[in-house]
Order: C-alpha cells, then structure tokens, then sequence
C-alpha cells in the first residue's frame, strides 16, 4: 500500500464532525448543564440532549477508531524535535482515551443516579443534585483535562502550519 499524502476522507469527515460536537458538549455541559438546579424543569430537557449528544459521540468515536485502524495514513508530520514527536503521537491516543472517559464517567454518572428512567421514561425523579456521586467529580475533571488536551492538539496544528508551514492541516482536509 502506497503512502497516502492526507487521511481518509471519511476520517476527515468524522474528525471535523467530532471536533464540533465535542466542542458544543463541552460548552454547553460546563456553561449551561451544571449552572441548572436539578429542580427546575428545564433540567430534564437539557439532560435528555446532553445524553444524546454523548451517546453520538461514542458512536463515531467507535466508527472513527475502526476507519483510523483499517485506512492508509499519511507518514507521521515531525517538528524536528524527537520528543515533541513523541508527545504529538501520545496526544493522539489520549484525546481517544479521555473521550471514551468521558463518556464512560457519564454513563456511570446516569447508571448510579437513575438517570434514565429520570430523563427517558418519567418514571424516576432526578436526584437533589449529581454531586452526591463519585462519577460526577471524574466527568468534571476529564472535562478539564480534556479542554485542556484539545487546546494543546490546535496549537499543535498552527504551530506546524504556520511556523513550520508544513501544510499539516491540508492532510486533514479533503484533496481539491
Ligand atoms: C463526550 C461526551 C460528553 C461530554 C463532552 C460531556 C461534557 C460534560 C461537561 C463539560 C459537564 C460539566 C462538568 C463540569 O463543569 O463540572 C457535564 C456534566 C454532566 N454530564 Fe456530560 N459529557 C459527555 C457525556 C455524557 C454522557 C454520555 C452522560 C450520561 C449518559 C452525561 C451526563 C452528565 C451529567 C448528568 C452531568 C451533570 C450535570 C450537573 O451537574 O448538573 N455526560 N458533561
């Protein structure tokens, strides 16, 4: 198999698609959800969307995680420096990892709290508040953590593009 100059384009598709859908996850998540009281009738509404939202992202994590695995990829872009290399390639399977973190702490987060039949059935109420559980604090600091992850990953790309003008973003583009 010959070297490809950019990744897939279905790859592309799904990382564009991803990096909005979790940057809107975590807007609204650490903006919007927590700053409701579970009290108030919008609780449920937001939740319902925040779960939906999050149980999509697993989805195309999956998906984008397979195509990743079974497509020819571009060679790996270098900085010049071997250890920033190193940290560009851990970075990578981290922003995997903390996604799937995130998910999971929310998941369990729902599971303890009885969130489903709360949010989905009508048949539970919502608890007094999510801080009573452990999976509450992990779900907040993986945000943090992923926030901050993110936020490495772009300037990661500008900096090749821009400093470097490697064209790094174009392998993650579809061809013209
Ligand atoms: C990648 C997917 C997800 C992202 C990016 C995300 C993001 C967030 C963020 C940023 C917060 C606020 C944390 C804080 O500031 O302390 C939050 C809260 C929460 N999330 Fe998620 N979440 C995701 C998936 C899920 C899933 C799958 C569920 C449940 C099935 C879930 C349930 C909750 C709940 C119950 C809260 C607490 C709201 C509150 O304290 O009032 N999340 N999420």
């Amino acid at each position: 198999m010959t070297t490809p100059l950019r990744y897939h384009k279905a790859l592309v598709a799904l990382h564009w698609l991803m990096a909005i859908m979790l940057t809107v996850a975590l807007f609204i998540g650490s903006v919007i959800l927590v700053d409701i009281p579970n009290s108030s009738p919008e609780k449920v509404d937001a939740l319902r969307g925040h779960m939906i939202v999050g149980i999509v992202i697993l989805l195309l994590t999956i998906i984008r995680l397979i195509v990743r695995l079974k497509t020819a990829k571009p060679a790996p872009a270098t900085t010049g420096n071997p250890l920033l290399d190193k940290v560009g390639y851990l970075t990578h399977w981290l922003l995997y990892i903390l996604v799937f973190a995130m998910i999971g702490s929310g998941i369990a987060l729902a599971v303890q709290s009885n969130l489903a039949a709360a949010v989905f059935m009508k048949t539970a109420l919502l608890p007094e508040n999510f801080q009573l559980y452990a999976p509450r604090l992990a779900h907040g600091i993986i945000a943090k953590a992923l926030m901050a992850l993110i936020g490495l990953h772009v300037l990661a790309a500008l900096y090749h593009q821009f400093v470097r003008k490697d064209g790094l973003i174009a392998r993650m583009w579809w061809a013209k």
